[in-house]
């Protein structure tokens, strides 16, 4: 059992926390992370991000592909506070687990003291960091890939009966998370799953799909969101490092395309199927008198108009040298206001 680092204090007011998990690979927990960070920070929020798969860095070599494209095309793009958290080199699991928690809680307090939202991308097998993330979650998002196969990341269903016949170690595991959070803070996590790369064929593996993901949203306790089709679009864009949201700024993918469009629709649909009140709020906000679109037209989002206060979207957050020896750029003591914000921000190791 885990408890609390001093560092990090759950009754201070503070961002919302959204872990993006499924404990299957290839889920599209990258990619989900990648189309919230942009879609929050087109809203105008400040957003950190964490990257706690350091062995592949999925998240964190998109954010890299990010600034070489504003390098080499000269442009500026919205980019996150991003702090990568490596695994512990401790050898024993319990000097291991106390190095990975106390980093952890480290930098998430960090981005919190500076962001409206944290966005965490997990890997897709079950470490002792994944789990801690989760734990910490107001959201948890579980994209699934629409098949049988990946279902069973929720639980086992019988073949025959479409009867669901347990929860899975994935489920097991948020709900002793949820256990961890409601005693260290009294705080509840929702969970979301949304469905991915949906497509129109095999009508009724899809239909059996659906009336399975139903039965479980009772028995589980999760909300399901509309989810993303399957689209070229949501994979092309990774070496470039942008997201569907970005190519009318930087008019990467030519016109718009009606997959453009429908793609951007469904990014917003996961955003509002959150039920975060202030997205709610700000999606009103920004649209009132704006002919545009909020989440891609640069002449109405937000953060066109850079102010000194913000700039912590795109500053450097640090994190404590690890016993790896892995120092942050800047100094631990340093207060994150004093941190220096760049145009390309940075990514921090912890
Ligand atoms: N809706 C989609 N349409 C088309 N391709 C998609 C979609 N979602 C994800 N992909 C592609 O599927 C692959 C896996 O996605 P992604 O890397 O986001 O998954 P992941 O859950 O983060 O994987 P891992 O568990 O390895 O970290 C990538 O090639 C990605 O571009
Ligand atoms: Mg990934």
């Amino acid at each position: 059992m885990h408890t609390a680092s001093p560092s990090f204090d759950p009754t201070v007011a503070r961002g919302h926390i959204l872990v993006i998990g499924n404990e299957k690979g290839g889920s599209g927990k990258t990619t989900t992370s990648m189309h919230l960070i942009v879609s929050l920070l087109r809203l105008g929020f400040k957003v950190g991000s964490m990257d706690i798969d350091a062995r592949q860095r999925s998240l964190s070599r998109y954010i890299e592909n990010r600034k070489s494209t504003m390098a080499s095309e000269n442009t500026t793009l919205p980019l996150p506070a991003h702090v990568v958290i490596n695994r512990s080199p401790f050898l024993t699991t319990a000097e291991a687990e106390a190095d990975e928690r106390e980093r952890f809680t480290r930098a998430l307090a960090r981005l919190l003291a500076n962001c409206d939202f944290v966005v965490i991308d997990s890997p897709g097998s079950d470490t002792y960091l994944s789990r801690l993330a989760h734990s910490y979650a107001d959201t948890v998002i579980t994209p699934v890939n629409d098949s049988f196969v990946d279902l069973d990341v929720l639980a086992s269903v019988d073949g025959i009966s479409m009867q669901i016949v347990k929860p899975s170690i994935y489920s097991e595991m948020l709900w002793e998370q949820k256990m961890q959070r409601a005693k260290r803070d009294g705080g509840k996590i929702d969970w979301v799953v949304m469905r991915n790369r949906l497509s129109n064929l095999d009508a009724r593996n899809k239909r059996q799909i659906t009336k399975v993901i139903e039965d479980l949203t009772r028995r589980l306790g999760f909300r399901l969101a509309p989810g993303f089709s399957e689209r070229v679009i949501f994979r092309e864009l990774f070496l470039l490092g942008l997201t569907v949201l970005d190519v009318v700024e930087t008019n990467k993918a030519g016109t718009l395309s009606m997959s453009h469009l429908a793609a951007r629709q469904e990014v917003r649909d996961l955003l509002k199927s959150l039920q975060i009140p202030v997205i709610d709020a700000r999606i009103a906000q920004v649209r009132v008198g704006a002919k545009g679109d909020v989440l891609t037209d640069p002449r109405i989002a937000p953060i066109a108009k850079p102010a000194a206060a913000e700039t912590s979207a795109n500053a450097s957050v640090s994190a404590v040298a690890s016993p790896s020896g892995e120092t942050a750029s800047t100094s631990d003591s340093s207060p994150p206001s004093t941190e220096t914000a760049s145009a390309s921000g940075s990514i921090v190791a912890a």
